[in-house]
């Protein structure tokens, strides 16, 4: 059945749990960490932060804490801002060679006076979790999953796919797949993983014209373009699988117990209207984000398994 066999009376969607089902992600990992302890392995992640950007300082905190949790060496190597490209590659390289880390990121983005693409090619593929490397884009751009190291986003987004499609009774080859946004990170390796799986896929962006009339062709309508609640309700094809990867922080209405001015978070998607007309879809916060940390922890896990092959 595809999305167009959704009654017009049934008109709540399936809301995909992305907390839960990164929880189920994160326990599996745990247990590969204890089965590894029986080669005498631990697995490593270690992060790199340059400079003080208040985001990419979240973000590592909670890429730190879920090492922790699964029982990872955690390593955080925190730079100055001023820090050198030539001594930031010293770093990515002495990383590169230690045998206690398995995974290796650099958050971005960088400083500007630092060649980002520099130092994502200086990342040994076998460690580079994020799966930015060129070699890993190659891969998965020729289908070769099982030796890549996938991008945590479009990972996390493809089960959350298939928990969709278990949902809804459907397989997802000849399905019609429209990804909103072309970026290295998301946009690019979801379009790679979707053909893989046989979907038909549509990359729009910024340029595309009628995009409405483009997304409403979507079975699987997949939102990465950063812009808040972009996506409407009758950009929808009734019953469609709707995954926002979008969080946008946004004015709310009155202020917090610090007089600041309140905020929400907002996906690319404009929930309510969405839902009131797709088959399933995730919300924000709590849909493919939570997924993403859950999958940097299982990318770890395998470079972990596959350097010491098992
Ligand atoms: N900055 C925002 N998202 C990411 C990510 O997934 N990986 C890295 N390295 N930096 C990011």
């Amino acid at each position: 059945m595809s999305a167009q066999g959704r009654s017009t009376t049934d008109a709540s969607a399936f809301v995909l749990d992305g907390a839960a089902i990164a929880e189920g992600v994160l326990a599996k990992v745990a247990e590969e960490t204890r089965a590894l302890a029986a080669h005498g392995v631990t697995p490593g992640l270690a992060v790199v932060l340059v400079g003080d950007n208040p985001a990419s300082q979240t973000y590592i905190a909670g890429k730190g804490r879920a090492a922790k949790a699964c029982g990872f060496h955690s390593i955080q190597h925190t730079l100055p801002a001023e820090t050198s490209e030539a001594e930031l590659l010293a770093l990515v390289e002495a990383l590169n060679a230690d045998p206690a880390v398995h995974g290796l990121l650099v958050q971005l983005p960088l400083p500007e006076h630092i060649d980002s693409s520099r130092v994502l090619e200086a990342i040994a593929p076998a460690k580079d979790v994020d799966g930015f490397h060129p070699i890993n884009v190659g891969l998965l751009s020729i289908g070769n999953t099982s030796r890549a190291l996938i991008p945590c986003t479009p990972a996390g987004a493809m089960i959350l796919i298939d928990r969709a499609c278990e949902r809804l009774g459907w397989t997802l080859p000849g399905m019609e797949a429209v990804i909103i946004g072309r970026s290295n990170i998301v946009g690019k390796p979801m379009a790679q993983l979707l053909l893989a799986r046989h979907c038909t896929v549509t990359v729009a962006h910024s340029r595309t014209l009628d995009l409405p009339s483009v997304a409403r062709r979507a079975d699987i309508l997949v939102a990465a373009v950063g812009q808040p609640e972009m996506v409407r309700g009758d950009w929808v094809k009734p019953g469609a699988i709707v995954i926002d990867v979008g969080i946008n922080r946004v004015p709310a209405h009155g202020r917090d117990a610090s007089a600041k001015p309140k905020t929400r978070l907002v996906g690319d998607v404009a929930y309510a209207e969405a839902a009131a007309v797709a088959g399933a879809i995730t919300p924000v916060p709590g849909g493919v984000g939570r997924m993403t940390i859950a999958m940097l922890m299982a990318n770890t896990a395998l470079a972990a398994k596959r350097a010491v092959g098992v």
